[in-house]
């Protein structure tokens, strides 16, 4: 035998096995119970952990790891509350970052008849700095003293024209903590979510601008304008009392002829004595 015949015998042989070869592996579809044939495995087998499996990598033996303290479960697949079906687990979601029914809801559980026990005061966390009254000042102007005045007497331009008298924010009942309407919880929760009386809505609730702490700057500042009408002139820093006398009897001029006995004109609140929104309502515009 020649070479030649030899090495055509040989290719031969090679072809008929590699035919056979593909032969056995089947055809794309065909079933089979033996593991699939791999002839560039890659990266197809790896050691995996499975849920529940056990490792000697850690000291506990678990593969799955405990979740650290104070992790907040988030889920991998973003649920909106646009979503109707969504809507229970968006709420319970955002619920789930909000340890502290007090902060975020001025509340502490319910009375015995049901209804919410709000927070005499200010939750301990929220920190009651002049930085927050000062933002609940602005937050105030800008959300609140359309209807009820910057100076809190419920006679902003809007509340003017209310088909009713608003609440007037110096009337002792929201003041007296023994009422429900004189606690800040009461102020926080009528922030958040307004004023619904037999199913109507009477004051549109602000959730939507202000949030928690926000809200809580208001009440903060709901009580600086409230204390304001307290104090006498006297307690005020010397520094300021000269701005102040000058600013109220500007004030008083420019108050057209009120009763005989000249009412006392409203004190300025405590904060920034020159502050223009410190001036009465009515002057100017
Ligand atoms: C569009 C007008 C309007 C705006 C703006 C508004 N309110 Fe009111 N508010 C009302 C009306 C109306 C009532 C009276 C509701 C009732 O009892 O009928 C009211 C009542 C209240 C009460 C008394 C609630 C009670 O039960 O006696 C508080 C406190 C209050 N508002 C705070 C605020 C604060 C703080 C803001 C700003 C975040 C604000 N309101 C913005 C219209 C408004």
């Amino acid at each position: 035998m020649n070479k030649h015949i030899k090495t055509a015998g040989s290719t031969l042989a090679i072809a008929a096995g590699l035919f056979a070869a593909l032969g056995a592996q089947g055809c794309r579809g065909d079933r089979s119970d033996k593991p699939p044939r791999q002839f560039f495995p890659d990266m197809d087998d790896q050691p995996r952990w499975k849920p529940q499996g056990e490792t000697p990598f850690y000291a506990n033996k678990r593969m799955m790891r405990e979740t650290p303290a104070n992790v907040v479960a988030f889920g991998r697949v973003g649920i909106t509350g646009d979503q109707t079906w969504g809507k229970p687990w968006a709420e319970q979601r955002v619920g789930l970052l909000r340890d502290g029914e007090a902060v975020y809801l001025g509340t502490a559980g319910v009375n015995p008849d049901g209804t919410p026990k709000y927070v005499d005061r200010i939750p301990s966390s929220i920190e009651v700095t002049p930085d927050l009254i000062k933002l609940g000042q602005i937050k105030f102007n800008i959300y609140c003293s359309v209807c009820h005045g910057f100076d809190g007497s419920g006679k902003g331009m809007v509340g003017q024209s209310w088909s009713y008298a608003l609440p007037n924010f110096f009337d002792p009942k929201y003041k007296d903590a023994t009422q429900y309407t004189g606690k800040d919880g009461y102020i926080f929760h009528t922030i958040r979510n307004g004023v619904t009386t037999n199913g109507e809505q009477k004051m549109p609730p602000y959730a939507h601008a202000l949030n928690e702490k926000q809200a809580w700057a208001v009440v903060a500042y709901f009580r600086t304008l409230q204390e304001s009408r307290s104090v006498p002139l006297s307690e005020v820093p010397e520094s300021e009392r000269a701005a102040l006398e000058k600013a109220l009897r500007a004030a008083a001029a420019a108050t057209p002829a009120a009763p005989a006995t000249p009412a006392p004109a409203p004190a300025a609140p405590a904060l920034p004595a020159n502050h223009p929104t410190n001036q009465p309502q009515g002057g100017g515009k």
